[in-house]
């Protein structure tokens, strides 16, 4: 059976105008997501990998409707962000929670566990009671003890307050989850035991995933599919074993072979580093983002903008000279 396609995106884009000058005003634009089409099926993990500044959290943000699009659409369980009604904007509230990297963030410093937990449920007119009773719920989901539930964040590690932060994201029942870098801010051995939480809450609730990250074995280790943005642009998205085994974007290659190797059997493997840095998103015109950095850019690359083209059954790629044919 053909799954559910739980977030839609169609042509997506987010530019940021930049006033500049006071007598002569000039206006650059930031062209932060540059027309993203792009399905995300219930229940799969996606993975969002790129470099900074590429446009992920600009991404996310739009999706969880933070940030106004400037073109494109937005499907997110059928409902389409740009005409939903009052009572769909709820559902949806309710629908798709987040998780954002610096766990301090996430929480209010003068507000202890229990009413941070508690808060969104609030909002939405859950009954005090019924609140009181859910936030021990999500406590146990995420392992954490309920004697933590009059804690403060500053008494809390940040394993720990990630765990909160993961237990108030699901407060409401949500069907899909939104996580960005959720464990960059994080020591190595906390991160595993973080991911796995996810993995296991991914499982057993049935919940959809777009985990964004700049750390490839993060992103390997728990992804589904894989998505890869540079400057603006979504450039591979694919079934995640085989964009790291036969990625046919030279950007994506790039970024693999960028990677720390941890399989010390493997660090043979021919790399192929990617020289110079991204460039600026201001005023970009036509052609491909990644052409000045790409040694197998040809005359057409810096003239047109390459279409995502579909290589086999959902793998996209947008490239002119795609590798491994
Ligand atoms: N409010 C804003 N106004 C103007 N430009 C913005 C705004 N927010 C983001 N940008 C720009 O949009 C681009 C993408 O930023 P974004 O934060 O989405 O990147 P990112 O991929 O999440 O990077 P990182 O990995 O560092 O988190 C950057 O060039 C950034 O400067
Ligand atoms: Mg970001």
């Amino acid at each position: 059976m053909e799954q559910k396609v739980m977030i839609k995106l169609d042509g997506l884009k987010k530019y940021f105008a930049i006033e500049k000058g006071i007598v002569k005003k000039t206006v650059t634009y930031v062209k932060a997501v540059d027309d993203i089409t792009l399905d995300i099926h219930e229940g799969e993990i996606v993975g969002l990998v790129g470099e900074s500044g590429s446009g992920k959290t600009t991404l996310a943000r739009v999706i969880l409707n933070l940030s106004k699009m400037t073109d494109g659409n937005i499907l997110i369980d059928g409902i389409n962000l740009a005409t939903a009604t009052r009572d769909d904007m709820k559902k949806l509230r309710s629908e798709i929670a987040v998780v954002f990297q610096d766990p301090a963030s996430n929480l209010n410093p003068r507000q202890t566990v229990e009413s941070s937990i508690m808060r969104p449920m609030v909002i939405h007119g859950v009954p005090k009671e019924t609140a009181k009773k859910k936030a021990r719920d999500v406590l146990d989901m995420v392992k954490m003890d309920q004697r933590y539930l009059d804690s403060y964040p500053h008494q809390l590690s940040g394993g720990q307050l990630q765990r909160i932060a993961i237990a108030r994201a699901l407060a409401l029942n949500p069907r899909v989850m939104i996580l960005d870098e959720p464990t960059s801010a994080l020591d190595v051995s906390v991160q595993a035991q973080i991911l796995n939480l996810l993995l296991d809450l991914q499982e057993q609730l049935q919940l959809t995933y777009l985990v964004i990250t700049h750390d490839l074995n993060v992103i390997k280790y728990i992804s589904d599919k894989i998505a890869v943005m540079y400057l603006g642009k979504l450039v591979e998205f694919g079934p995640a074993q085989e964009i790291v085994s036969h990625a046919r974007h030279p950007y994506t290659k790039g970024l693999l072979d960028a990677s720390p190797i941890l399989d010390p059997r493997q660090r043979s493997r021919k790399k192929e580093v990617m020289r110079g840095d991204p460039g600026s998103l201001i005023n970009i015109g036509e052609g491909c983002r990644f052409c000045d950095r790409c040694k197998y850019a040809t005359e057409v690359c810096g003239k047109r903008t390459p279409d995502d083209t579909t290589m086999n059954e959902g793998h996209q790629v947008a490239c002119f000279h795609p590798l491994n044919l």
